[in-house]
């Protein structure tokens, strides 16, 4: 199972923020004067921030680099901080190791139990490391370093060169574990007409992690018991896109997708009653493994109940 937490792809996002300032639009020549400051940046100046490199490749320069070359060099370069093997060195971060500690209370996040593209990696090298010299290295070190980090990894064999044509082959182990971020604040959409108005509002949150005295079904009637003018989160729809969507919405797994009739049919003959009891408790059919409450423990029955309702109602 895809861990939540520790899935979110944080260092891609921050790259993709530098990629997007790298190539804003430069002013034009015109512009210059029709604002009476600045001046056109140069094809030379944007080639200077323009370094981002993406999964696929693109954005690498040319160039080639050894496992072996590239052991010289983290020796020189980078075993000081982050160790000989790439285990750490006086709280720097690891390189490699940690394998299969995801799910554990305290992960050991690094290359190669928890990113995703091999591309960051040449990336974060080219871009910021060595951390008090950024942007030193050659082209050809930053590819023989970057291969001799994989090869801490087990990723490659000794023998190995990293060029430009083969770093998009190259993947890390965690690569199919990132998801789609479905967490609220990610996909709730504004209400644009017929609005409540915000003077009768009040808002009850539900926290998945959180579970009020009574067990998780307290929170729920706690928030349901209040009608007029309060606005919950605990809706159907919204139980679906936090914590069923994942699956249902695109079909992984084997899960019938929503809005699938076809799929749903024979299923919603069982009976609601044998939907909500297959979600809560788990069940195993023909297609796939559908997880105890999607594998949302937490959730209130309650809850889930709402969310097959959801379901069945948009998919008949
Ligand atoms: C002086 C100490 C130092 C040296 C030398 C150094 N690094 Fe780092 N490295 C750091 C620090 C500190 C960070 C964390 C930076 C941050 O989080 O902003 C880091 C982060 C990294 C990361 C990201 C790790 C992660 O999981 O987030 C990689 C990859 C990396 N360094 C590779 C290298 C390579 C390759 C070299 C040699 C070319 C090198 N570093 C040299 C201190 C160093
Ligand atoms: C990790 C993936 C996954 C998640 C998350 C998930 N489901 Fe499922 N679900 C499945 C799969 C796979 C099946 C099909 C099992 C089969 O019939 O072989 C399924 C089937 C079902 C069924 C039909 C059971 C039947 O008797 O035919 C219902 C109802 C259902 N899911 C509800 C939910 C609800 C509600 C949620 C969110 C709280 C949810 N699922 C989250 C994978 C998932």
């Amino acid at each position: 199972m895809p861990n939540l937490h520790n899935s979110i792809p944080v260092v891609g996002i921050v790259f993709g923020v530098l990629a997007s300032i790298a190539v804003a639009p430069s002013l034009r020549a015109d512009d210059s004067d029709r604002y009476g400051y600045g001046s056109p940046a140069s094809a030379e100046q944007i080639a200077g921030w323009d370094i981002d490199v993406r999964p696929d490749g693109k954005g690498l320069p040319p160039g080639e680099g050894s496992v072996e070359d590239g052991e010289w060099l983290y020796e020189e370069k980078c075993a000081l901080c982050h160790g000989s093997f790439g285990e750490s060195v006086s709280g720097y971060p690891a390189l490699a190791g940690g394998d299969g500690s995801l799910t554990d209370p305290r992960p050991k996040k690094t290359v190669g139990s928890y990113w995703r593209y091999t591309s960051t990696l040449w990336d974060y090298i080219h871009r910021a490391m060595p951390f008090t010299q950024p942007e030193s290295l050659s082209d050809d070190e930053v590819y023989a370093i970057t291969a001799y980090v994989l090869y801490l990894n087990d990723i490659v064999d000794y023998d190995f060169a990293l060029t430009k044509d083969n770093l998009a082959d190259v993947h890390l182990p965690n690569e199919d574990n990132f998801i789609p971020d479905q967490r609220p604040d990610t996909r709730n959409k504004r209400c644009m007409k017929r609005c409540k108005d915000p003077a009768s509002v009040k808002v009850a949150s539900e926290a998945a992690a959180y579970v009020p005295e009574g067990g998780p079904d307290a929170l729920y009637s706690q928030v349901s018991g209040q009608e007029d003018g309060v606005v919950t989160t605990v809706t159907g729809g919204g139980v679906y896109e936090r914590h069923c969507a994942l699956c249902h919405a695109e079909g992984i797994g084997g899960a019938p997708m929503l809005g699938d009739s076809t799929a749903w049919a024979g299923r919603i003959e069982q009976g609601v009653e044998t939907l909500y009891r297959h979600a809560i408790e788990g069940y195993t059919g023909e297609d796939g493994i559908m997880p105890p409450k999607g594998g949302f423990v937490n959730l209130a029955d309650s809850e889930v109940n709402l969310a097959v309702d959801y379901i069945v109602e948009q998919s008949q």
